[in-house]
């Protein structure tokens, strides 16, 4: 693959950056995102034996464990001793490589050490690629819950090397691939090719969406929300499996229910659930709950997601492809259509 890679801009309240994907570009990285002092690298254990010696020579390579247990304030304690250590400053640079743990990571250390410093972001999987790694969020989990603790970082550069995802697990693609196909539900403009086989035309499509809507609100005060479209069902769905059910999968299944729940309030037509999972099918994402999640300790869950606002629940719902839209004030969803819809997508015991 030697096909020339694209270039996003893409605006922020504070100036811009450009997300460039294209195949083998971690060797280019000083020269495509203009660094031109000390690099910090931070990666996990997965991604930086794979992927590491790509970027050449840097001031300190900084391994976390890999998984969303290690995102925690004390790995970042560890980033600041070890940025120290290294003599990090405010001319360094922060380089993310791996998923979308690392780059929220990342991304935090950068907005904090020295009370700021420049941050790039290579993300390795398909989810960091498309979702993660646009936008500026960054941050870290606590014990009573994921991301609770960030800032909005963003980066003077995004490199989307689309190579790395010859060594990302299955599972892990799936995972991606499910928030690609919320794109494609929020974004009418952006459809997937059957089949897939060119990434880099894939991976920009699902970025452009993204790109679009963060720039329209940077700080989540009205559109942006509506990227987490299944998510409310999604994130319970995780939870009480005791996240069993990995997130894309929990996200492909919520997407479903989305669709339900906004046909059963008459908002979109009846069609759409089955085009939706259709499509999820294709691509090996569960469209059911399973069958030993009872829909009242779903629905109990739901009420603890950050995303609900003055005592009620707030759903993205869709009228139809590329039009989604957030529950507010004008529609009150009572519990009865929510537990309908639960109990309509279980999985037949
Ligand atoms: N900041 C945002 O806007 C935003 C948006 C969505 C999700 N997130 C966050 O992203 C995280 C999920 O991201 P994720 O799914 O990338 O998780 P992750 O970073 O844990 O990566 C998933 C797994 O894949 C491995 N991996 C990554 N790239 C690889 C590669 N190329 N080859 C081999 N293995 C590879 C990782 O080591 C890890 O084991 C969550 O913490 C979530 O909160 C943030
Ligand atoms: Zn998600």
């Amino acid at each position: 693959m030697s096909r020339a890679a694209a270039a996003f801009p893409v605006t922020h309240p504070t100036g811009a950056y450009t997300v460039t994907v294209g195949s083998d570009l971690l060797p280019n990285l000083r020269q495509i995102a203009g660094i031109k002092g000390d690099i910090a690298l931070v990666s996990d254990s997965n991604v930086a034996p794979l992927h590491a010696k790509k970027i050449g020579e840097t001031a300190v390579t900084i391994t976390i464990p890999a998984g969303e247990k290690h995102k925690t304030l004390d790995s970042i304690r560890g980033i600041y001793d070890q940025l120290l250590a290294a003599g990090i400053d405010r001319k360094g640079t922060i380089v993310a490589l791996g998923g979308g743990v690392i780059g929220d990571m990342a991304g935090f250390a950068a907005a904090t050490y020295l009370r700021g410093i420049p941050f790039v972001q290579c993300p390795t999987s398909l989810l960091a690629m498309v979702d993660a790694s646009v936008g500026g969020k960054t941050g870290v989990d606590r014990p009573q819950g994921k991301n609770l603790v960030g800032a909005f970082k963003q980066p003077i550069a995004v490199l989307v090397d689309i190579s790395t995802l010859q060594t990302l697990p299955k599972e892990e693609l799936a995972s991606g691939m499910a928030e690609v196909i919320k794109h494609t539900l929020l974004d009418g403009r952006f459809t997937l090719p059957a089949p897939i086989t060119d990434w880099q035309a894939l991976v920009s499509g699902a970025i452009q969406v993204k790109r679009d809507v963060v720039q329209e609100d940077p700080f989540e005060q009205g559109r942006r929300a509506t990227l987490n479209l299944g998510h409310t069902f999604g994130h319970a769905i995780e939870q009480v499996s005791g996240y069993a059910v990995r997130h894309g999968e929990g996200v492909a299944i919520g997407l479903v229910l989305a669709a339900n729940l906004s046909a059963r309030l008459g908002v979109c037509p009846p069609a759409l659930q089955s085009e939706i999972e259709t499509i999820l099918s294709a691509h090996h994402l569960p469209t059911r709950i399973p069958a030993d999640l009872p829909a009242a300790d779903l629905y109990k869950a739901m009420w603890t997601d950050k995303k609900k606002a003055a005592g009620k629940l707030r759903f993205i719902l869709l009228r139809s492809i590329g039009d989604a839209f957030i529950t507010g004030d004008g529609i009150i969803i009572e519990e009865t259509a929510v537990m309908q819809t639960l109990n309509a997508l279980k999985t037949k015991a």
